[in-house]
């Protein structure tokens, strides 16, 4: 029993030796992605959810590059203020936002979404294809108050969602 038993025991311990620097690699891998990051902290906190149901401001009223460009894009100072030189005027946030108009300082709104350098992503391909907004950032419109990033995307992601829908997968379309 014992001559059987030890074999076992140290097979168990190597294993677990092994396992744990692999272990550590993909969790490192997972909390320290460049692309996984918790919700941002803004200048300015912006409600999504808001302004998404106002009839009139549909996403691309605001993020203009979605249909045309490889980025979405992110709104001037002046369409705000089309609405905010009137609309809750009394506010923290937008007398804050007014000081920005009024010293003509930009906001330098934080990136929730950031790929590395050598990614290369195109919104038109994926937006003209048909998919929604909502199908990789979630429902800003009814849901999601603040963006924050919501789904991997990460290269598995990316190479899952391109197999299943007969996307090309070659190394030189997503990377430079
Ligand atoms: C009135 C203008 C406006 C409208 C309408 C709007 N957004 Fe935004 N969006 C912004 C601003 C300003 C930011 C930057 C602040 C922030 O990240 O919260 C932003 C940020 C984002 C981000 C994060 C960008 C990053 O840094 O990665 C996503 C994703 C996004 N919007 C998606 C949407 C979607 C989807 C809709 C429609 C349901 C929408 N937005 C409608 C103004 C708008
Ligand atoms: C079409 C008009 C319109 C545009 C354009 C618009 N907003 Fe608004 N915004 C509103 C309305 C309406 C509310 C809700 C006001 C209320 O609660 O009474 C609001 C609310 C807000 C609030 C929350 C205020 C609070 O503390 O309750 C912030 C912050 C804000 N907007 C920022 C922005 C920024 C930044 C932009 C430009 C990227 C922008 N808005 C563009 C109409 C607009
Ligand atoms: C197939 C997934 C996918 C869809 C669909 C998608 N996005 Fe994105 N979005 C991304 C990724 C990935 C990034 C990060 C890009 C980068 O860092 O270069 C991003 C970044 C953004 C940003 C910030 C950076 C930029 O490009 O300006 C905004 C704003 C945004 N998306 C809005 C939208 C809106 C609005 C829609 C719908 C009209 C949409 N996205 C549809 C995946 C998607
Ligand atoms: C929800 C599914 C889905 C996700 C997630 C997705 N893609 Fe795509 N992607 C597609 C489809 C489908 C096409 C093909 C569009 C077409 O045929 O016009 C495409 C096209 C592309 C193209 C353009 C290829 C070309 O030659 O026009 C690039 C670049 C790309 N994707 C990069 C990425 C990257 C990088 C990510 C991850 C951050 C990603 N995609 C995530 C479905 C997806
Ligand atoms: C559909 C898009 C897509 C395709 C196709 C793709 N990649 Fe990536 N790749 C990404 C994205 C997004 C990242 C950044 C996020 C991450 O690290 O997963 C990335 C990251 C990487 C990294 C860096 C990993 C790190 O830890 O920083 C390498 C290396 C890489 N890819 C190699 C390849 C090779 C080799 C191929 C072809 C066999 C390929 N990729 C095909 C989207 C893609």
């Amino acid at each position: 029993m014992r001559r059987f038993m030890r074999p076992l025991i140290v097979g168990l311990v190597l294993l677990i030796l092994l396992a744990l620097p692999v272990t550590a690699v993909l969790a490192r891998s997972y909390f320290l992605s460049p692309t996984w990051q918790p919700a941002q902290e803004q200048p300015i906190a912006f409600p999504h959810t808001t302004h998404a149901q106002l009839p009139q401001l549909e996403c691309e009223y605001c993020h203009r590059g979605v249909s045309e460009d490889a980025y979405a894009g992110m709104p001037a100072l002046e369409l705000c203020m089309d609405c905010h030189q009137a609309i809750a005027t009394d506010r923290e946030e937008i007398q804050t936002l007014i000081e920005h108009w009024e010293n003509n300082d930009p906001v330098n709104w934080e990136r929730v979404h950031q790929m590395p350098d050598h990614v290369h992503f195109v919104h038109s391909s994926h937006v003209n294809y048909g998919f929604d907004c909502a199908e990789c950032h979630g429902d800003m419109e009814n849901e999601i108050d603040y963006a924050e990033q919501v789904r991997d995307l990460r290269m598995g992601d990316c190479i899952d969602c391109h197999k299943e829908y007969g996307a090309p997968t070659d190394c030189s379309v997503c990377h430079y």
